[in-house]
């Protein structure tokens, strides 16, 4: 047995939880779209083609925010070939995917689909084989009222009302040798100040997102963050951050500590914000959109049908990355959350990548079912209990080694306090594939406490930590309760099964 002991104090709080934090992500690859969320003629599609399984799922799974349509897609995309009588729309190749685009479903259906889904949209323009007007034009054709070409076309596609998207990247992974048009900081920073200057000068209200490292690996990391805000500080709101995890040659510890990595990678580009603030002498606060971040298993996991990074011959929506996720990866991706969670007086936009298929918590085959995987009930709890200010927690915890990172604490956790409705959310992972933790959380100040549910995700009885679920045993793993959890004296006690996250939410007395 380990032994973990938290303190928490009303008075030590980071911020308020940004609700942008629980973003996710449909870009046109693989299944995400066709056969994901858009399928005319599955048995529970609606007329538009809508698969209300997969709805259904994405209303449970709560994401507040969703970012479209790439991703490496969108640097080759023409957003003009997705609007207008589907039957006019023309196929094209999509080279960054190898794969043939039919464009039956565009920035309409997009619009359709994300206000069924109760999401805000985050949509990138196309910054790799184009530029200034084409990204300006379609703001205009989004947000513009009526009396000019760009708008007046929205409405003959029968969109009478704006779209008022309020949030847009300029662009994606634009220092990655394999995105197309991929350029230098110098370039990328001069093309996105100028394009933010027309997108604004249409629409002053929206929000917008620079590129910056596609990954804390890249040679460029943090020379191209500061050469990018240096020219683009005035004219951009936040800067990107993208990072993929996976286990290495069974290496289950480093892999389950990953989110020291990301606590660093996004303490890491903090600095580099700021210090171009400083130099700048610019007052206003550039802050983080984490807008891609997973578990991917890029290496190790191609098969012939499951081909990675691109598809073999040009074909519709082939099955690409449909990464299967099992026990390890849930608690790993609660981590992450966790992380951003910390973080969430800077990074005030997170979205997981993807949604539906393509490295998804929700999966669903063609003609057939829809289900959760995994990693699908840390977004889902978290995303709908993490409400109010997030607390900053004093954890003291069993130190576990690991490879990568060294000694780190065996128990990860964020919290948050949700004053209006009385609650605390505590959100946990006990990162040990053989130790039970013991856990103390000291509620200082936070008055009378009482238990209101108690859940946990961990090996299910009879499996092992690689256990997921799949078409044909979709509910294996899950979460059950977590029993013994009691507030004894202003803490509460429980005990974190081996390898699991969990989450007890607590009524507190109001002030
Ligand atoms: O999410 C899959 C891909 O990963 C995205 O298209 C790209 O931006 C990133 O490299």
């Amino acid at each position: 047995m380990t032994t973990a002991r938290i303190t928490i104090d009303r008075d030590f709080t980071i911020g308020d939880v940004p609700r942008r934090l629980f973003g996710s992500f449909v870009e046109h690859m693989g299944r995400c779209v066709y056969t994901g969320i858009y399928e005319p003629g599955h048995p529970q599609a609606d007329a538009r083609g809508f698969r209300k399984d997969v709805l259904a799922l994405v209303k449970e799974l709560g994401p507040t925010v969703v970012r479209y349509p790439g991703g490496n897609f969108v640097s080759g995309y023409l957003w003009e070939d997705g609007v207008g009588p589907v039957e006019k729309r023309p196929r094209r190749l999509d080279g960054a995917w190898h794969t043939i685009e039919s464009n039956a479903f565009g920035l309409h259906e997009f619009v359709e689909w994300a206000k069924e889904a109760d999401v805000e949209i985050m949509e990138a323009v196309n910054l790799g084989t184009r530029g200034v007007e084409e990204a300006r034009a379609l703001v205009e054709y989004a947000n513009h009222p009526s009396g000019t070409y760009w708008s007046d076309l929205r409405r003959t596609n029968g969109a009478a009302d704006p779209f008022d998207i309020k949030l847009w990247c300029l662009g994606n992974e634009l220092d990655g040798p394999w995105q197309i048009g991929g350029k230098t900081a110098q370039e990328y920073g001069r093309l996105a100040q100028e394009t933010a200057k027309a997108m604004k000068f249409v629409d002053p209200s929206i929000e917008l997102v620079a590129v910056g490292s596609s990954n804390r690996q890249m040679p460029t990391f943090g020379s191209w963050e500061h050469t990018v805000l240096t020219h683009a500080y005035d004219e951009v709101d936040y800067i990107s951050m993208h990072a993929y995890y996976q286990e290495h040659d069974g290496d289950a510890a480093s892999f389950l500590a990953e989110a020291v990595d990301m606590d660093a990678f996004i303490d890491g580009v903090i600095a580099t914000v700021d210090a171009v603030k400083a130099a700048g002498k610019h007052t206003k606060q550039v802050d983080i959109s984490f807008d891609e971040w997973n578990v991917w298993y890029q290496s190790g996991l191609e098969t012939e049908d499951q081909p990675h990074q691109v598809a073999k011959g040009w074909r519709e929506y082939p099955r690409l990355i449909e990464d299967t996720y099992n026990v390890t990866d849930a608690v790993v991706v609660g981590t992450f959350l966790h992380s951003l969670l910390r973080h969430g007086d800077r990074v005030k936009i997170a979205n997981q990548a993807q949604l539906v298929n393509v490295i998804a918590p929700i999966r669903s085959e063609q003609g057939g079912p829809a289900w959760r995987q995994s990693i699908f009930w840390p977004f889902a709890r978290i995303a709908s209990h993490a409400r109010g200010r997030i607390l900053r927690l004093a954890i003291d915890s069993t130190q576990m080694a690991t490879k990568r990172y060294g000694d780190v604490d065996v128990v990860d956790a964020a919290a948050t306090w949700d004053e209006e409705n009385g609650t605390i959310a505590l959100f946990l992972a006990n990162r040990s594939l053989t130790d039970a933790s013991d856990l103390t959380v000291d509620l200082r100040g936070l008055g009378a406490t009482t238990v209101r549910s108690a859940e946990v995700l961990t090996v299910p009885e009879g499996g092992d930590r690689l256990v997921a679920n799949v078409v044909d045993d979709q509910d294996r793993v899950g979460l059950t309760p977590l029993r013994g959890v009691d507030v004894v004296d202003g803490a509460v006690r429980a005990t974190l099964p081996p390898l699991s996250w969990s989450v007890v939410i607590l009524d507190t007395a109001r002030a």
